[in-house]
């Protein structure tokens, strides 16, 4: 299959987008600030240099402000970074040409998402130094610490290692590679899923999110990793409507996304960081360990994140996808599924439509009986590993619109109380 997905750059020659780190205070987090110096030319002194070069018309006062022809229109249209499609998602197209021509072949197998870690392929303890940030780790204390200089070893505590994505979609676009120097594969445990959960937390922006792509749902990179940019602006799926279908005890609610054309779940935490990666990761083992594919958006400064099973590249791998939608090269991972469509090609561009985007991600969900299924068996993998008792096991009901939240958030509010010690778990049908 076409391996593109927003990290393959991670392992193509760096040096000529060279970044820069400015550091504008002891917050760790500045050092997300970063400016990307745009190409080599500012290295190497402009005279000499050869440039594109746009010369404008020259005009009189009285077609100011009527607007350019159309050429220059979409020339100006090309220095945007994207464009919200019109229509009730909300989803954001932007123009990324070229990158599938740099792409790296997949070097591993697209049908399991399980593999071991190979030690012949690409990992993230080859970056180079200046391609680091920062290293980031679980202190002891109550107190966020900055260490100008630190040590680079396996730690105790959970840590991870921020490095910049060497080809960004967006501003800030980082990897966190958690416990770099183990070379972990490609997978969600607890420990690491929470350091990325605290890592939203840190950065404490609505606008900084993290995702994860597991192998099978457009990984290229077999070491273990998530992404994080900033976008200033709600993703089209933070605004889809959910209806909840599980309130665990710990505080964790898990709720069914609502028409919104990839079938997910929503997890969100009302009191702890751990809580909340323990459910999330349940879910994600069972899906790793039954092989099925599968995205995560972590969002609300870590307190809600979404789980996407999908089954694209099984599709692709099977034929099933039209050649319209292959030759568009878009790979539908974690980004594009919450809304932001990354579009390799300037034609799919200017014309992106709210229809498109749907169709690409009609081909990414599981049919609504496959997603059912899944999701009751994530459901009782949940409940089956987490103390407790289930009060009600009844399979969620299917997917309805309109008031159905509003009802079911009534029931919880005025349903039986619940001994804690006795009934750990009430699952909302
Ligand atoms: C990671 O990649 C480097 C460079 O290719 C290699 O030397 C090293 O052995 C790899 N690490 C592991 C654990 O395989």
């Amino acid at each position: 299959m076409a391996a593109v997905a927003e990290e393959d750059v991670a392992g193509t020659a760096f040096p000529s987008a060279a970044s820069k780190v400015i550091l504008l205070s002891p917050n760790i987090f500045s050092h997300l600030l970063l400016i990307f110096a745009t190409s080599s030319c500012l290295v190497m002194g402009l005279a000499g240099a050869m440039l594109p070069l746009y010369v404008f018309s020259s005009k009189n006062q009285t077609d100011f402000g009527m607007g350019g022809e159309e050429t220059q229109l979409s020339f100006f249209g090309t220095l945007l970074l994207g464009q919200v499609i019109p229509g009730k998602y909300g989803f954001l197209a932007q123009l990324n040409e070229g990158r599938h021509l740099k792409k790296r072949p997949t070097e591993f197998r697209v049908d399991k998402v399980l593999q071991p870690f190979d030690g012949s392929k690409f990992n993230f303890t080859k970056v180079g130094q200046e391609e680091v940030l920062f290293m980031f780790e679980e202190g002891d204390g109550g107190q966020n610490q900055y260490f100008e200089s630190a040590p680079v070893e396996t730690s105790q505590r959970p840590h991870g290692m921020v490095a910049i994505n060497v080809s960004p979609i967006e501003y800030g676009h980082v990897v966190l590679i958690p416990r770099t120097l183990d070379c972990l594969p490609q997978r969600i445990d607890c420990e690491s899923l929470l350091l990325a959960l605290h890592m939203a937390d840190e950065a404490a922006s609505p606008y900084f999110r993290l995702g994860y792509n597991s192998l099978g749902a457009f990984a290229t990179i077999n070491h273990l990793h998530f992404q994080a940019y900033y976008l200033g602006m709600p993703l089209a799926v933070e605004k889809a409507q959910t209806r909840r279908i599980m309130a665990l005890s710990n505080g964790v609610n898990v709720f069914q996304l609502l028409e919104y054309p990839v079938r997910g779940l929503v997890f969100e935490g009302l009191s702890t960081l751990e809580d909340l990666s323990i459910v999330v990761s349940d879910a994600c083992i069972f899906l790793q360990e039954n092989n099925i594919p599968y995205n995560i958006l972590i969002s609300d400064s870590g307190k809600r994140v979404f789980l996407f099973p999908q089954c694209y590249a099984e599709k692709q791998a099977l034929g099933e996808v039209s050649q319209e939608l292959l030759d568009t090269q878009v790979n539908p991972a974690v980004w594009e599924i919450s809304g932001h469509m990354v579009l390799k090609r300037k034609k799919d561009y200017e014309e992106a439509s709210e229809e498109d985007a749907c169709r690409l991600l009609a081909e990414v969900s599981l049919s609504a009986e496959r997603f059912q299924e899944v999701e009751e068996y994530i459901l009782n993998a949940i409940l089956g590993n987490t103390a407790g008792e289930a009060i009600d096991t009844a399979a969620p009901a299917s997917e309805e619109q309109g008031d159905e939240e509003e009802d079911v958030r009534s029931k919880q509010h005025h349903g039986p109380m619940l001994g804690p010690e006795k009934q750990e778990f009430l699952v909302l049908q």
